[in-house]
């Protein structure tokens, strides 16, 4: 099948992309600005100008559409909503009237950030309401419900933190990688965000069964389990042997200048339809970190990191 891809060029991008080729598709990468990646020609694409993506789709001719791009630094997002809306819910509305136009499913990636964070301690399910605290959360939320109302055959898939990426990682994993690259020897990470970590690698195998289904709808798709930000950087801390590393829990309010967006407490989510569906293949995310961490190739040697 012929496969386009709006924002190819970002961390999902860069396990889906190889994953649906692999898997035997012919695949139309596509993102905001040329990103040279060996084996992935990628072509330019604006999801925010309705006729280069109405073009682009009537030249390519895709039997399925995969909607990736979008404005994801939170911070970015709060200070100019009019760019987060723009982006991630008109470029949304964009991407699904030409889907409609051709008749074609779209897969609509979106966020645990769609939730207000109240929940408790149960993870979300695809039966929660969402109710967005930022505009982020409340952009992607938009694109939602306009893929929804707009494209008959679609599915929108919740990720949560996303882990993934190497050196396009632009989130907490290469946040912490970063610091110990630095050679930090504290760091600091909260306890009072919990979430589920999304691996890229098993998010697109795991795309890749569910849009061989005719099951379309609503899906939430994270790896097993959950944790703190804490937890995580703990994992990989433990991961590169840094027993010389300290871990400090901190809340929010340590981050509060830096990372002013507000943010759910809880981003937990579990694949619920996945799972009643039979079609839930995440791991574990500690298990899923580990094999990115060692795939990855980060320059922080395990061995020689050790007791460093
Ligand atoms: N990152 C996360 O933690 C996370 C969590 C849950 C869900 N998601 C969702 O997962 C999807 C993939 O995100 P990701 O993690 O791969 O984030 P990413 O690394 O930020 O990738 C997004 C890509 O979209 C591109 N883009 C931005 N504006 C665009 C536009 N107007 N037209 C075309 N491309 C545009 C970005 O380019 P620039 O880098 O040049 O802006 C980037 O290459 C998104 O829909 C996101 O909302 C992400």
């Amino acid at each position: 099948m012929r496969v386009l891809i709006t924002g190819s060029g970002g961390m999902l991008g860069s396990a889906v992309y190889p994953a649906f080729v692999r898997a035997g598709h012919e695949v139309v990468a596509t993102d905001l600005v040329p990103r040279p990646e060996p084996g992935m020609p990628m072509g330019l694409l604006d999801v925010r100008e309705h006729g280069a993506v109405r073009d682009c789709a009537r030249e390519t001719k895709p039997g399925i559409i995969l909607h990736l791009a979008a404005e994801t630094d939170l911070e970015r997002c709060e200070t100019d909503r009019d760019h987060a809306y723009l982006t991630n819910a008109i470029g949304t509305q964009n991407v699904a009237l030409v889907a409609s136009e051709l008749g074609v499913p779209l897969v609509y990636i979106s966020t645990a950030g769609v939730f207000d964070g109240t929940k408790g301690d149960e993870p979300y399910t695809e039966f929660d309401r969402p109710n967005p605290i930022n505009a982020y959360g409340g952009s992607k939320y938009e694109g939602e419900l306009i893929v929804r109302h707009t494209v008959p055959r679609h599915f929108i898939v919740r990720a949560g933190w996303m882990v993934g990426g190497r050196e396009r990682d632009h989130k907490f994993v290469a946040k912490v990688i970063n610091q110990l690259r630095d050679g930090a020897r504290v760091i600091h990470a909260v306890t009072d965000k919990l979430g589920t970590p999304t691996y890229t690698e098993d998010f697109a195998q795991n795309l890749l069964a569910l849009i061989d289904t005719p099951f379309y709808g609503l899906y939430h798709m994270t790896c097993e389990g959950a944790g703190s930000r804490l937890d995580v950087a703990r994992a990989i801390v433990e991961f590169y042997g840094r027993s010389d590393v300290e871990v400090i829990p901190v809340s929010s309010d340590f981050f509060a200048e830096t990372y002013f967006a507000p943010r759910p407490r809880s981003e937990m989510m579990r694949n619920f339809a996945l799972q009643l569906r039979g079609l839930n293949l995440m791991r574990p995310w500690p298990e899923a970190l580990r094999a990115y961490l060692d795939q990855a190739g980060f320059e922080l040697e395990r061995s020689s990191a050790r007791g460093a």
